[in-house]
């Protein structure tokens, strides 16, 4: 499915309609008086900077957050909808944009919490196992029902996350940002999901910040700015329409990646093997120069970071830092030796959900400031703030817990606090993943600032255009192992592709 013709699904009666709704948390208006109408057969896409309200807007429909004013109508009804139960029972299925899944559960459980099926008042295990099979398969996922949900990676979690909503059988469906976590495939296979849904009449709210995705599957954009409706366009809306909109400007150069002399190389990988998990890589990044990791999920993109980081063990190779071999399998002996990682999993191990602003952001830095014997607080609180500005997080005050904050904000602070610490080797790990467009161009040039500083960057990437875009070179993984490397002039998102791909499909042959 590449695009689509709205007359071949014209749109039916309005199923849903917000109006005037407003929201005050202490210390920001999240919605001002905002509306928003949800025909039957369309894809109604929510388009907005990371803190414009889209998920606020999401969660007063999911009936997460009770609205301060304004209407909510369901088929032309007046309705209220004060909790998730009473959003199902409206025909309303939500997929939010933080993940609901409870960690300790199998898959199976997750995908039947609430309604598990119960045999003389016991839960039937086998039945539940049973019936989880259909929901997998109809989202692609190829995993055991019987699995832990958290020993699934951050996609197949998501998909998980998906095949639980669909299970609902609504009349609307609200996806929030829910390909930021998905890579090329997986998100092709939900937007077909999605277009089949809209032929059964079903209504989409759809959030993404990637704005080809739109140009597939919209039939109409209402986009939000600062809490405020700013217009609704048509699902052929143009990019630089939609950006213009937005953000209120135009983009110029979405990928403004400046080459700078290189020097020595400062990461040096040699022979690194976790059995069963990846085996003999070797790669070097020079000082200033940008190395992309390309690869499909599962391909060991992430579990190579982690163990270059110290955060998992590895059973031989070596890591050195600028010459010297770095001690595996310890945190502290990586970050002292110049090594940062931005993670994939923010919630889980990038961020303190429950401190501030400017704590998160002091994390790194004041633990080495403190190591060094000087702890210059007051320095260190004015570089947050600059970094918070440059990155343009939406917050009250230093004092905000990062929970209050939007992802895409979340997000920002996890990138931050890296920056700030200023290490000779960033390695960042879906580092733009839920930023929307203005800000991941600000977080381009901070790569570049530190690139031209003679630092070093690796940057995993699921996002082909990104990593073409920002890397000065390319190296493809697959099924834990480095299988080519490419240079950035002049490649194309199909031979990136059609490597990791190959690479993967002759290693299936072998095995
Ligand atoms: N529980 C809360 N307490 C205080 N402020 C909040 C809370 N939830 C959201 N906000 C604020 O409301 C504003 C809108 O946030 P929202 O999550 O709706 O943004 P969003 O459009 O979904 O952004 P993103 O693209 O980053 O997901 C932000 O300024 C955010 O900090
Ligand atoms: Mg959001």
């Amino acid at each position: 499915m590449t695009s689509h013709d709205p007359m071949r699904h014209p749109a039916g009666r309005v199923l849903l309609e917000v109006r005037d709704i407003s929201k005050r948390f202490t210390g920001a208006l999240a919605l001002d008086r905002v509306s928003l109408q949800v025909r039957a057969g369309e894809v109604h896409v929510l388009l907005g900077e990371n803190g414009a309200g889209k998920s606020t807007l999401v969660k007063v429909l999911g009936g997460v957050h009770s609205p301060d004013r304004g209407e909510i109508l369901v088929g032309g009804t007046p309705a209220t909808i004060r909790s998730p139960r009473q959003a199902r029972q409206h025909g309303i299925a939500v997929i939010h944009q933080e993940l609901t899944l409870v960690p300790r559960l199998s898959v199976a459980e997750n995908l039947f919490l609430g309604r598990v099926p119960r045999r003389l008042g016991m839960v039937d295990r086998r039945r539940m196992l049973r019936e989880a099979v259909p929901l997998l398969d109809r989202v692609g996922l190829d995993v055991d029902p019987a699995a832990p949900v958290d020993s699934l990676g951050i996609a197949q979690q998501q998909m998980v996350e998906i095949a639980r909503a669909l299970d609902e059988d609504a009349t609307v469906l609200v996806l929030d940002e829910p390909t930021s976590a998905l890579t090329g495939t997986e998100t092709d296979r939900l937007l077909e999901i999605m277009a089949d849904l809209r032929s059964q009449q079903v209504g989409l709210v759809f959030i993404t910040h990637h704005l080809d995705e739109i140009q597939r599957v919209a039939d109409r954009i209402t986009v939000l700015r600062d809490g405020r409706g700013a217009g609704v366009l048509p699902g052929d809306a143009s990019i630089d329409e939609m950006v213009r909109t937005m953000v209120g400007r135009d983009i110029d150069d979405q990928f403004p990646r400046h080459r700078t002399t290189m020097g020595e190389p400062l990461l040096r990988v040699s022979g690194l093997t976790r059995k069963g998990v990846f085996s003999d890589i070797d790669f070097e990044v020079r000082a200033g120069e940008v190395v992309g990791i390309s690869g499909l999920v599962g391909s060991g993109r992430t579990e190579v970071v982690r163990a270059v980081f110290g955060a998992d063990p590895y059973d031989s190779g070596t890591v050195e830092v600028a010459g010297r071999v770095v001690r595996g399998g310890d945190i502290s002996a990586a970050m002292r030796a110049g090594i940062g990682l931005v993670p994939e999993d923010r919630k889980g191990q990038g961020l303190v959900l429950n401190s501030s602003v400017g704590e998160n952001m002091g994390l790194v830095t004041l633990r080495a400031a403190t190591s060094g014997g000087l702890v210059d607080r007051g320095g260190q609180a004015r570089r947050a703030a600059e970094m918070a500005r440059r990155l343009r997080v939406k917050h009250s005050d230093a004092g905000q817990a990062i929970r209050e904050l939007s992802g895409g904000n979340q997000q920002k602070v996890a990138i931050g606090k890296w920056l700030l610490a200023d290490p000779k080797v960033l390695m960042l790990d879906e580092p733009t993943r839920g930023i929307d467009v203005g800000a991941k161009v600000e977080i381009y040039e901070l790569i570049n600032a530190l690139t031209d500083s003679g630092h070093a960057v690796l940057l995993v990437s699921s996002e082909l255009p990104e990593v073409i875009g920002m890397s000065d070179r390319i190296l493809v993984m697959a099924h834990g192992r480095i299988t080519g490397e490419l240079s950035t002039d002049g490649v194309t998102q199909e031979q990136v592709m059609a490597l990791a791909v190959a690479a993967r499909e002759e290693e299936d042959l072998a095995s």
